[in-house]
């Protein structure tokens, strides 16, 4: 693990905001944009959606954005340190509604106590999802790995993705989670 990653990546030491699926990227492209002052890292499974991303970050002239292809429990394991995350985003992970599928949703496995682990103190998670359901496992996942429900916090306004627009006719259900000063479950020396 690089011991200062981030500085490497960006050049700067500003926070870093990362977001997990974006899919097509409007939610990140729209935000760095609008916040030169923070740097934004994308992590996409699908490699042809990734270079996508990355090309259209290198067109708008982002210099605040990365793009890494890869699934994100693993990226996060092997390559990001401890406390060194202000904000993570999880916009409509796939669902795997099928029981015999679930282990290949996003949470299915480490991901959450990685977000606890590599989140700075005070730093937050954000997941939406057209399913109700999702953003309730996903809960029980983030509150074992150590992070705080932030229930009277509404979302960051963000761009509605052709995602949401397809899928989210019936709402939106949105969840946010805070990392403790005091990290007790997901410091990385228990990892
Ligand atoms: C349903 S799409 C939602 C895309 C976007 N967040 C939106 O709201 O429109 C889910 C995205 O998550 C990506 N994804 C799924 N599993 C992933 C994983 N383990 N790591 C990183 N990305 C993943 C998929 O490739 C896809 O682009």
């Amino acid at each position: 693990m690089v011991r200062d990653l981030w500085f490497a990546v960006f050049g700067n030491r500003h926070p870093v905001e990362v977001e997990i699926g974006p899919g097509r990227g409007e939610v990140i492209l729209a935000w760095a944009a609008a916040a030169p002052e923070r740097n934004f890292f994308a992590i996409e499974r699908s490699s042809g959606r990734a270079t996508a991303l990355g090309m259209a970050a290198a067109r708008r002239e982002l210099p605040n954005v990365r793009v890494v292809a890869g699934d994100a429990a693993c990226v996060l394991a092997h390559g990001v340190p401890d406390e060194s995350v202000a904000a993570y985003h999880v916009y409509f992970p796939d669902p795997w509604p099928k029981t015999g599928h679930r282990h290949r949703r996003l949470f299915g496995g480490d991901l959450a106590r990685q977000l606890a682990r590599t989140l700075v103190p005070e730093g937050t998670v954000h997941v939406a999802s057209d399913l109700p359901g999702l953003v309730a496992a996903i809960s029980t996942q983030c509150v074992a790995a150590g992070l705080v429900l932030d229930s009277g916090v509404g979302p960051p306004p963000r761009p509605t993705t052709a995602f949401e627009q397809r899928y989210a006719r019936a709402g939106t259900s949105y969840a946010r989670f805070l990392r403790p000063r005091t990290n007790s479950r997901g410091s990385g020396a228990r990892l």
